[in-house]
């Protein structure tokens, strides 16, 4: 199984692909998760991206997609895997859908989270008082869902296109959502893939 997910911030991405790991036994690639990996380690890369993290930006497309494809090169990504936080644009989803075809590992599935403003804000406010994250202030909050309504949203289409993209409503209880994506990859993904 080769399965995006898509959503905006707070739309429970991560955490779906946390359950959807166990269940398909694939690794959940998180690039926000690698970002913050590489500012806990303080690299050179690390250092650059937080700034503009903690901003709410995009980090560059070069930086992501070298960092996807050293990611997608490790063994454990052969029966497949679950990514989250990539595409955040057209451009890099162009970028994935080269580097899957070059693997000849096309995408099964897309599924985008809808969750509406008001509740993504209050789950992010919640996350915050509990986690910390630097980027879960109320600035970098409102750019991160500006950068998702002009630069995500319109990746949609593009799967659309491609006959790949499912729906889901992100509001409910965690496993109402998660059997919810479950039905939605089988509404797309080719019968004969895993
Ligand atoms: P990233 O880490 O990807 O952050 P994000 O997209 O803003 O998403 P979040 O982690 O905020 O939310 P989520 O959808 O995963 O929800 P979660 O499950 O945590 O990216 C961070 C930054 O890195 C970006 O802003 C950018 O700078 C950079 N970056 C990353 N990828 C990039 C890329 N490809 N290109 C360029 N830059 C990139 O849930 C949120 C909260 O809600 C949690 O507390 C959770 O417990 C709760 N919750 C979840 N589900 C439910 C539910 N059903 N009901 C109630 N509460 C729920």
């Amino acid at each position: 199984m080769r399965l995006v997910l898509l959503g905006p911030p707070g739309s429970g991405k991560g955490t779906q692909a946390a359950r959807l790991q166990k269940h398909f036994r694939i690794p959940h690639i998180s690039t926000g998760d690698l970002l913050r990996a590489e500012v806990a380690a303080g690299t050179p890369l690390g250092l650059k991206a937080k700034e503009v993290m903690d901003r709410g930006e995009l980090v560059s497309d070069e930086i992501l997609l070298g960092m996807l494809e050293a990611r997608l090169s490790q063994e454990d990504v052969v029966k497949g895997f679950i990514l989250d936080g990539y595409p955040r644009n057209l451009v890099q989803a162009a970028a994935l859908e080269e580097l899957l075809n070059k693997i000849n590992q096309p995408l099964d599935a897309v599924v985008q989270l809808e969750v509406d403003a008001d509740s993504l804000n209050k789950r992010i406010a919640m996350r915050s008082a509990v986690q910390g994250r630097t980027d879960d202030n109320p600035d970098s909050v409102r750019k991160r869902l500006e950068v998702f309504r002009e630069s995500t949203a319109p990746v949609s289409g593009f799967y659309e296109a491609r006959g790949k993209l499912a729906l889901v409503n992100g509001i409910g209880t965690l496993d109402k959502v998660t059997d919810d994506i479950q039905s939605a990859i089988d509404s797309v993904k080719p019968p004969e893939s895993d």
